[in-house]
């Protein structure tokens, strides 16, 4: 048993200390806005906040995040308000099929946390997530709009 403080609320998941946090936020707690891509840290589709810094939740066990905060993309709108974030995100178009959006999203949530005002070889360097779709030049437009917000 392990307990996981995620968006604020506190789960008593019954897992192994090695199961990697995604299965834990996915099947133990139901929150499955964390989507499973490739399994090995590639692709950054399972990307949430630990403590506030973007780790992929297929390769960091459930061990690692006991006592840490955890922030999925449920927890990111708090109250229904959209972060700056999120909120550039929908005035650029930017996901297609949708589903890498939610790792990416919690991805530039980190950087911006940590480099409010990235230029491009910031965002290259930091934003490394997959998109089969494309998507990466609304993803740029859209990271330097929420950094004018
Ligand atoms: S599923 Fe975790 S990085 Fe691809
Ligand atoms: S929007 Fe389809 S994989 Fe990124």
């Amino acid at each position: 048993m392990a307990r996981l403080n995620i968006n604020g609320k506190n789960y008593d998941v019954d897992v192994e200390p090695e199961t990697p946090l995604l299965w834990a936020i996915r099947e133990n707690v139901g929150l499955t806005g964390t989507k499973y891509g490739c399994g090995i840290a590639q692709c950054g589709a399972c990307t949430v906040l630990v403590n506030g810094v973007a780790i992929r939740s297929c390769s960091f066990t459930v061990a690692n995040a006991v006592g840490k905060q955890i922030t999925t993309i449920e927890g990111l709108a708090p109250n229904n308000v959209l972060s700056k974030v999120q909120k550039a995100w929908l005035e650029h178009d930017v996901p297609q099929c949708g589903y890498c959006q939610s790792g990416m999203i919690m991805a530039v949530t980190a950087l911006l946390r940590t480099n409010p005002k990235p230029n491009d070889a910031d965002i290259n360097a930091a934003i490394t997530n997959i998109c089969r779709c494309g998507t990466f030049q609304q993803v740029r437009a859209a990271i330097h709009a929420a950094t004018n917000m």
